[in-house]
């Protein structure tokens, strides 16, 4: 009785003096701006207390043992502690990339939030190479998963769409990586047990962004009514399903639900149900190309060695890739533009885009108002009181064959 006594002592003495540790899922070996990570403190017993940069943190999210950081930005990072029983961690650095990772896994087809027991379809896009050796991960339950890629849809395909099963947790974190750990963007796919959802982002809102949050009733489209509420108040009580937020601010970050008042078919009963609580998280928009007139696409704050990929849209299709090189300089046709700076473990975000019909009129309105002001100039001259008007004619020259190309 003595001996046992004794060691049980001596465990719980030893329990007591373990150092907790800060942890971190997924286990990202870079963390890019929008994603969403849990930390977690380990080998603790209590009330744990959280630290950013030896500052106590006053968190809404701090939940104790599991500290959840949806959709990092640059504000995220820092050296993070945990403290438990008066005993702190070791920090646990966490850099977050202004950038966004090499390849862009979204959702197909399918909702951010779904019924328990639904599912999503994903869409898999690297910008250079191949998916060869690329796979896709989930966390959910506290576990990572693997979900394995056919490998014939990998060989030689830059695209890939793929059914994850079906999803019974409250929350999973998609996202997809190579062999050298180069990855994708992470998706964050949520549950709710009620007919009516609240569907926000599976991501982060970026200030200045225009976004739009939807009301949905499952199986059913006919919604007469709906009330949209942020943080359990009223902020639009009306017939339209969905909430737009024009240029957003900070401000719009918060928890947002609705009631909606549907029928399943015509003349049927009506329902009155509210959704359960999503949250809105904006953050400062990832690095961004900037593509200037003359159709050249520049990053300022991107690496040196990152090359630019330029992308084209006719009317509201897919993005199609056009060319890779700073100055656009292939056969252009009537469409939208874009481009973006493309490095070895990073990309910006797409920049603002051209329509080139809109250039080619801009142009050719330019080009008639300089020839007139040539002509002008020419007759002044012969007059003899003008200046040489070479500069301007090549100018004319310049633009005419540009409105040529665009035309
Ligand atoms: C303490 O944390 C480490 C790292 O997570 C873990 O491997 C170990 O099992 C934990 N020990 C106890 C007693 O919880
Ligand atoms: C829906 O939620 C709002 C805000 O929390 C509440 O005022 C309202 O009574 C709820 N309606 C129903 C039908 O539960
Ligand atoms: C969006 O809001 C910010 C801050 O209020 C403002 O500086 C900016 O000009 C706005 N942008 C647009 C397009 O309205
Ligand atoms: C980042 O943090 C600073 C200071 O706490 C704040 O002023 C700024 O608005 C934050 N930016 C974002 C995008 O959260």
């Amino acid at each position: 009785v003595k001996t046992i006594f004794f060691f049980t002592v001596f465990s719980v003495v030893v329990k007591s003096q373990l150092k907790p540790q800060v942890s971190m899922v997924p286990t990202f070996k870079l963390v890019y701006s929008g994603d969403t990570i849990i930390l977690s403190c380990e080998n603790s017993t209590g009330q744990v207390k959280w630290f950013l940069n030896q500052i106590i943190m006053k968190d809404k999210n701090q939940a104790n043992k599991k500290l959840s950081i949806g959709a990092v930005s640059a504000n995220n990072s820092g050296s993070y502690q945990c403290e438990d029983n008066g005993q702190k961690s070791d920090s646990f650095v966490i850099t977050v990339r202004e950038y966004l990772p090499p390849a862009t896994l979204s959702i197909k087809s399918g909702e951010p939030v779904i019924n328990i027991d639904g599912s999503v379809v994903l869409e898999l896009l690297v910008e250079d190479n191949s998916l060869m050796g690329w796979c896709c991960w989930v966390y959910k339950g506290g576990k990572v998963r693997r979900i394995k890629l056919k490998k014939s849809l990998t060989i030689d395909h830059k695209e890939l769409t793929f059914q994850p099963y079906k999803l019974s947790d409250n929350i999973a974190i998609y996202w997809c990586s190579d062999e050298t750990d180069l990855r994708s963007t992470s998706l964050t796919i949520k549950t709710s047990d009620r007919i009516v959802r609240m569907m926000i982002l599976p991501g982060p809102a970026l200030l200045g962004e225009t976004l739009s949050l939807r009301c949905v009733v499952s199986g059913t489209k006919r919604i007469s009514h709906t009330i949209i509420y942020k943080e359990e108040k009223a902020i639009q009580d009306s017939s339209s399903s969905s909430y737009v937020i024009n240029n957003v601010t900070e401000s719009d970050e918060g928890k947002y639900s609705c009631q909606a008042t549907f029928t399943r078919r015509d003349g049927g009963p009506q329902n009155t149900v509210n959704s359960t609580q999503q949250e809105l998280i904006v953050s400062a928009p990832p690095m961004k190309a900037v593509l200037s007139a003359g159709m050249y696409c520049s990053c300022s704050s991107c690496p040196d060695d990152a090359t630019y990929h330029w992308y084209y849209k006719l009317n509201n299709h897919q993005w199609i890739t056009k060319e890779t090189r700073q100055s656009f300089a292939g056969v252009m046709s009537a469409g939208i533009y874009a481009c973006r700076a493309v490095w070895k473990d990073g990309r910006s975000a797409r920049s603002n885009r051209i329509n080139v019909l809109l250039i080619t009129l801009g142009l050719i309105f330019l080009g008639v108002v300089l020839v007139i002001g040539a002509i002008v100039m020419y007759r002044k001259r012969r007059a003899g009181e003008g200046k040489p008007t070479t500069d301007i004619l090549s100018h004319c020259v310049f633009l005419c064959a540009h409105t040529y190309m665009f035309v």
